[in-house]
């Protein structure tokens, strides 16, 4: 590496490391003259007058037990607004992210009025009682309510790219890690990045201009958040050997200090696909964010860059074994990685300078990364990590030098409101808030008696003052945040959400098995003494390797939804295997697509011949009437019924086909395509919704609402089944790739291309859901289907 550059780095960070170093200095200086301790008491008297209610037995808390579910969610939430608290909880929340995120400052009156305008839209998409489920409300932490807001903003191409690159990140995370959390940490930092440009456009920019600037910030988020699971995460983890991580820390060091992105060179060993796919994906992060920065921000984010990686490292150097590090050595890299990591997010985006900004954000970062070690401090001794406060726990007794880090703490919040924030009312309002809700949500997670030892040793040595936070832990009301609820919420959902999908995907394997089990067809003695290939050709073209989804819909609806008796509707389930079956038969014909793979094996014209595939099909389709006559466990004209709209729909599939058929070549409009993809897709889906709701005897209004479902899934099934046409390959699809360019079929691709095709996918997708959330139904298996539908790759 070029030692000029190296020295440059080296130069600027000794910069950066003294300007931490003399904020260190003052903070030592105002926690030794206690001043703080006094000032912060002050505060609190008058704090709590809006905090302290001597009736405070009706709190909600007290009905209030463990972590918010999303019922939780909503519940409270209701409760805020029936109690009138609603308003100053949102008024309050988003101040702090104001503070906190934005690195904004409270009493300029256009913050002020950004935070009234932020607040009333919040309000807009809560789940309150006595609001209309309007578009995007309850669901807006949803990839549907996500996609919604992205259609609406204009980014939803933005949107979709940004799912395959979390779906192709969150493949690669190695064992050793953790998914769904790099996942969150990715979403969050997204979030942050886009905050910042929604507040720096301001209103009345044009809707497109608007559109580019909200998807450079996605892509930009994304960039700069990818450092987090596959740079901090992945050196704090034990996935990469210590060679390993020498050479990975070299890479990025080498990058941050000559602005290129060096190649990765041999790398051997179990970790080698994952280091390439990291490699790549960073770089290409890299180099979006690069080529973004407007002139003069590529130093400034060089240099914050370096800062944040070279303080992590110093940091992650550390041993909790080593029983002397000076408070210097604990507390100034924590200065710099939580300043610079906040300071980075400016700079990617080019924000215009802003030295309040800077300094705000520099001053703050110390408080919130005490607040979060505070929370952490016994994962982190666990995994013997050092912070301020696994340090201070086990060497307290013995260094009686060390600075207590809850005691900076207090100093970092009496420093920042009053000298950063010039005492402003709203300030130390939040931020007193803020702290108390801290300690108390941490009580709640500990128990009474391990929280008391905690206190104990992190006692300030000013007993006043330690008497009234605690005080104020024990009664304070109204210290909520929205933030909090909400990471709780999403949370709690994507862990119900995975544990919903493993269940859905335990269940699809059972019932695929159950029903392989039953659809081999049995030669009929009385015909065997002359030959004919038709049951060895239909059994052939069962066994393929089929996914059977639509007898599974139907043994979801059937068993799991209206409780049907699984043995009484296998004739059901093998019916509609044996009419799919049929039309793909029908389908890979010469005569129609001329396909010569289907289910990983030769299609059966190719196997057979022309006249043993259609007589096959015929064959197929009459043993499904013959299966459907046979459910013999049902009244008799639910039987009848199930035919006659059997029958008709099979009419209708054949109608499909053939506008399929005479489309080739022919430009369709949005609204003729849909109609040809439900008559020769959707249809089936419906019908695998409706029969088992026709056997257990609903009613028509009860299947108007399976039938949209049906509509929706069925052609976002399409929509995939055409771009997979393009994008897939035959190993994991079992059919040939370009057949529908080669016949000149007329599909979504072909009609709206490749990016048009996936944005009608996802509003069929988010139709769908939305249709979902309007039924009664236990639904989560339905949802997950659709899931599993767009996330396809076979
Ligand atoms: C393929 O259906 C035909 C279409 C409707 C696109 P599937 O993709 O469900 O095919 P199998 O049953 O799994 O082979
Ligand atoms: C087929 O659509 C629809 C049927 C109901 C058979 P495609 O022609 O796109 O199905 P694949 O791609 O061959 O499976
Ligand atoms: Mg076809
Ligand atoms: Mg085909
Ligand atoms: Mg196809």
């Amino acid at each position: 590496m070029n030692d000029q550059l190296q020295n440059n780095a080296d130069a600027y960070y000794r910069l950066a490391k003294k300007k931490a170093a003399d904020y260190f200095t003052s903070l030592s200086g105002q926690l030794a003259n206690k001043i703080y301790a006094t000032t912060l008491t002050k505060d609190i008297q008058t704090w709590k007058q809006n905090h302290i209610r001597y009736n405070s037995f009706l709190s909600f808390f007290s009905h209030r037990k463990g972590k918010s579910d999303s019922r939780g969610y909503q519940t409270y939430l209701r409760w805020l607004d029936s109690t009138g608290k609603l308003d100053a909880y949102l008024d309050r929340s988003i101040s702090y992210i104001y503070l906190r995120d934005l690195g904004k400052s409270l009493d300029s009156p256009q913050t002020r009025d950004r935070i009234r305008h932020v607040v009333e839209d919040v309000k807009e998409h809560l789940p309150l009682s006595g609001t209309a489920p309007t578009e995007g409300r309850n669901k807006l932490f949803t990839i549907a309510g996500l996609y919604r807001w992205a259609q609406k903003a204009g980014v939803a191409s933005t949107m979709i790219w940004l799912m395959d690159k979390l779906k192709a990140v969150s493949s690669k995370i190695p064992a050793g890690m953790d998914a769904t959390e790099a996942k969150r940490k990715l979403m969050k930092i997204i979030a942050g990045v886009v905050m910042h440009r929604i507040e720096e456009m301001g209103e009345g920019v044009p809707a497109e201009e608007r559109a580019g600037k909200l998807d450079e910030a996605i892509r930009l988020g994304y960039s700069y958040g990818l450092t987090y699971p596959f740079i901090d995460d992945l050196l704090d983890s034990g996935v990469l050997s210590d060679e390993e991580k020498n050479r990975y820390t070299a890479l990025i060091r080498t990058t941050l200090v000559t602005g290129s992105v060096p190649a990765l060179g041999r790398w051997s060993g179990k970790n080698k696909e994952l280091i390439r796919f990291i490699h790549s994906e960073l770089r290409e992060a890299y180099t979006y964010i690069q080529e973004r920065l407007q002139h003069g921000a590529r130093e400034g984010f060089l240099e914050q860059s370096y800062v944040f990686f070279h303080s992590q490292e110093v940091d992650r150097e550390k041993d909790l074994s080593n029983a002397y590090y000076s408070n210097e050595e604990l507390y100034i890299p924590v200065i710099l990685k939580s300043a610079s990591s906040r300071l980075i997010v400016r700079s990617v985006l080019s924000a215009s300078e802003d030295d309040g900004f800077d300094n705000r954000t520099f001053f703050y970062g110390i408080y919130n990364q005490l607040a979060d070690d505070f929370a952490d401090m016994f994962d982190d001794l666990m995994a013997g990590a050092v912070t301020p406060y696994t340090y201070y726990l086990k060497y307290h007794s013995a260094r009686p030098d060390l600075i207590n880090p809850f005691e900076l703490y207090w100093t970092v919040i009496s420093h920042l409101v009053h000298n950063v924030y010039h005492s402003d009312t709203k300030t130390v309002e939040v931020m007193l808030t803020r702290a108390i809700n801290g300690l108390k949500r941490f009580k709640e997670r500990m128990g009474d008696d391990k929280y008391g030892e905690v206190m104990e040793i992190f006692a300030t040595g000013n007993p006043q003052f330690d008497r009234i936070i605690q005080t104020m832990v024990r009664k304070a009301v109204d210290v909520d945040f929205f933030d909090k609820l909400l990471r709780d919420h999403i949370i709690a959902n994507f862990s119900d959400e995975e544990e919903e999908r493993e269940a859905f995907l335990d269940m699809v394997k059972t019932v695929r098995g159950q029903i392989n089990d039953v659809l081999h067809i049995f030669e009929d003695d009385d015909a065997s003494f002359v030959e004919e290939p038709i049951i060895d050709a239909a059994n052939y073209s069962l066994q393929g390797d089929g996914k059977r989804l639509r007898p599974i819909m139907t043994w979801v609806m059937g068993v799991h939804e209206y409780g049907l008796d699984q043995s009484a509707i296998m004739p059901l389930l093998k019916s509609l295997e044996y009419m799919h079956t049929a039309s793909l038969i029908f389908d890979d014909l010469p005569s129609q697509d001329n396909s010569t793979i289907r289910r990983g094996c030769p299609t059966l014209h190719h196997m057979y011949n022309t006249a043993t595939a259609e007589l096959t099909g015929l064959y197929l389709t009459q043993k499904a009437v013959e299966e459907q006559a046979s459910l013999d466990k049902f009244e008799p004209e639910s039987v009848l019924r199930l035919i006659h709209y059997s029958a008709g729909k099979t009419a209708d599939m054949c109608r499909g086909q053939s506008m399929d058929l005479n489309s080739k070549g022919k430009k369709l409009t949005l609204e003729q395509l849909n109609t040809m993809c439900f008559y020769k897709t959707g249809i089936a889906f419906e019908a695998s919704l409706i029969m088992p709701a026709i056997l257990a005897g609903k009613h028509e209004s009860e299947l108007e609402a399976l039938k949209r479902f049906a509509y929706h899934a069925g052609i976002a099934f399409q929509i995939k089944d055409d771009l997979l046409d393009v994008e897939g390959d035959l190993a994991s699809l079992g059919k040939p790739t370009g057949k529908d360019a080669e016949n000149n079929n007329s599909t979504f691709v072909s009609v709206l291309g490749v990016e048009g095709a996936r944005k009608a996918m996802w509003d069929h997708y988010c139709t769908a859901m939305e249709t979902l959330q309007e039924t009664h139904h236990k639904t989560t298996y339905l949802k997950h289907l659709l899931n599993y539908i767009v996330n396809r790759d076979s």
